[in-house]
Order: C-alpha cells, then structure tokens, then sequence
C-alpha cells in the first residue's frame, strides 16, 4: 500500500518503521521540508517528502500526526484532489499545559479532540493510535490470538473508512476495537481508563461500555482533571512537549 505521514516524531516514525517492515511504501513529512528527514529515511525506510506530496502519494492512507496546536497551520487545500474514500487517521491528543495551551471549545461543550481537528482539516477522520506510546506502537504488536495482545480503539463518523483502518490496526499487531462514531471518541482521550494503559480488547471493550456514549459534563471535567493532574506530574519529571 501506499501510505502518507504527516508528521515526523515520536509517531509518525514508530508507524514509518513499522509500515515498511511490512512491505507498504511509506511517504513522510514534517514542517521544516524533506532535506531534513535523512536521519528519518534511514532510519524508517520511509521516503521524505512535503506535506502536500505526503497527502497525495498515500493512496491508501494518510496519517496526519502533528501536536494539536499546530493543525490549524496545515494548508488548506491540503487534502484537494485526494479521493474521498482514502481515510485519514488522526492520532491527536489535547496537552493544554505543556504543549497546546487552552483550547476553549475542548474545554466544554460536546466537540472531542478529533472532531476539533475534523473540523480543521475539512474532512472526516478516523481516530486512532492516540492512546499508545510511540515506543509501545513500534515495538509491542503481536501476532492476533496472543494473549493479553493489545487492543486499540478506532473512532469515526465514517464507517467504510474506520473498517480499513481496523484492518491496519490488525495488521500492525493489535486488537482493533469498535470506538464508536466521532462524538463519542471522547472515551479514549487523555484522563480515561483507556488512555495509554496497553489494556487487552476484552477491557478496553468493557470500559466504553461503563463510560457509555454520551458524555456527561462531569465525565469531561474528571477526564480534564485527570490530564491536568498527569501533565503537572509530567513538568515536575522535567518532561517537556515542545
Ligand atoms: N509521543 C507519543 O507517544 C504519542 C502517543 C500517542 C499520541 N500522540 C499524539 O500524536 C501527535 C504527534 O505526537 P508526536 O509525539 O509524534 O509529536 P512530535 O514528536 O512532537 O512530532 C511532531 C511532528 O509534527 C511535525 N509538524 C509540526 N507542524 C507541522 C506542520 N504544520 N506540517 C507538517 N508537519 C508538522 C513536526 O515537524 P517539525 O519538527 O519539522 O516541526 C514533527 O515531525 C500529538 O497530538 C500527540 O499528542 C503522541
């Protein structure tokens, strides 16, 4: 397959490794222009190329994953010409204290972080791979029928394009589980008992089920709590996101 990665770190290359150790052609981009991804070809097997050419070449897939803060700077007219049967992944997460500063609409309201960036992009999008380290995506897939295999959600409004994403999901390793439409991606975001817990399909399956579909003003206020607890955790280890 041909497949375009918009972005070019922590993720896009864990998914360039991975995509062309099994044989797809891999087309990737970050902000600054291919001449500065040679460490990156080397590394992934993945052709640098600009964004524009990233969303043309991958006939298959695009995957665009950027910080949430930086997809208003994507071009506008990035995805004309694209058909739109090829699905777009998004894998954003929203770090308003260390990386993305608030974002009013996500701080209330029913938009989820997907449908923010959606609403950017002009186009529908799938969400998944926003809930595993980069590490853990690269290196932790496993055949299907092994134990304790991880499961990933996958969420969109778009359900010819989320089954060829959960076929992609299987093919690099995990479980892909049903995450519902794009309203209710709000169940694998930042603060949730799903959020980077390498949990098996059974319980991540068992979780959007307690948390149900519509999310209620105190599910979204735990969860903005939670992430606000886990990225001052962050700062006070020294992490920082940009
Ligand atoms: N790291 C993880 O383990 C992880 C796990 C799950 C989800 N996520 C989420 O996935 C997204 C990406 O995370 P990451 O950790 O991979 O980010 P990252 O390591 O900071 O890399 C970001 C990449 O985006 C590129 N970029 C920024 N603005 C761009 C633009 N306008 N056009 C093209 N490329 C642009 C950067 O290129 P330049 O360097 O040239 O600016 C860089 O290659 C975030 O929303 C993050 O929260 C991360």
């Amino acid at each position: 397959m041909n497949i375009g990665i918009i972005g070019a770190g922590y993720i896009g290359s864990a998914l360039a490794v991975r995509l062309t150790s099994l044989g797809h052609s891999v087309y990737i981009a970050n902000s600054r222009g291919p001449e500065t991804l040679k460490d990156v070809e080397q590394k992934t097997g993945a052709t640098a190329v600009t964004a524009e050419e990233a969303a043309q070449r991958g006939s298959d897939f695009i995957v665009v994953t950027i910080p949430l803060e930086k997809i208003p700077d994507l071009p506008n007219n990035l995805f004309e010409g694209v058909a739109p049967a090829v699905p777009i992944i998004d894998t954003s997460n929203y770090y308003p204290l260390l990386r993305d500063g608030q974002i009013p609409e996500l701080e209330t309201g029913d938009l989820t972080e997907s449908g923010w960036v959606q609403q950017h992009l002009g186009r529908p999008v799938v969400k998944v791979f926003n809930n595993i380290f980069a590490e853990h995506l690269e290196k932790n897939g496993q055949p299907a029928g092994t134990p304790g295999r991880i499961g990933l959600p996958v969420a969109s409004d778009d359900t010819a394009a989320k089954q060829k994403v959960m076929a992609l999901v299987e093919e690099l390793g995990f479980d892909a589980v049903d995450g519902g439409t794009m309203r209710e991606s709000w169940r694998q975001q930042p603060g949730g008992p799903i959020y980077c817990n390498d949990l098996p399909a059974n319980q991540v399956k068992e979780h959007l089920a307690q948390l149900g579909t519509e999310r209620t003003p105190e599910q979204h206020a735990e969860f903005l709590a939670n992430q606000n607890a886990a990225e001052k955790h962050m700062e006070a280890q020294g992490i920082k996101l940009k």
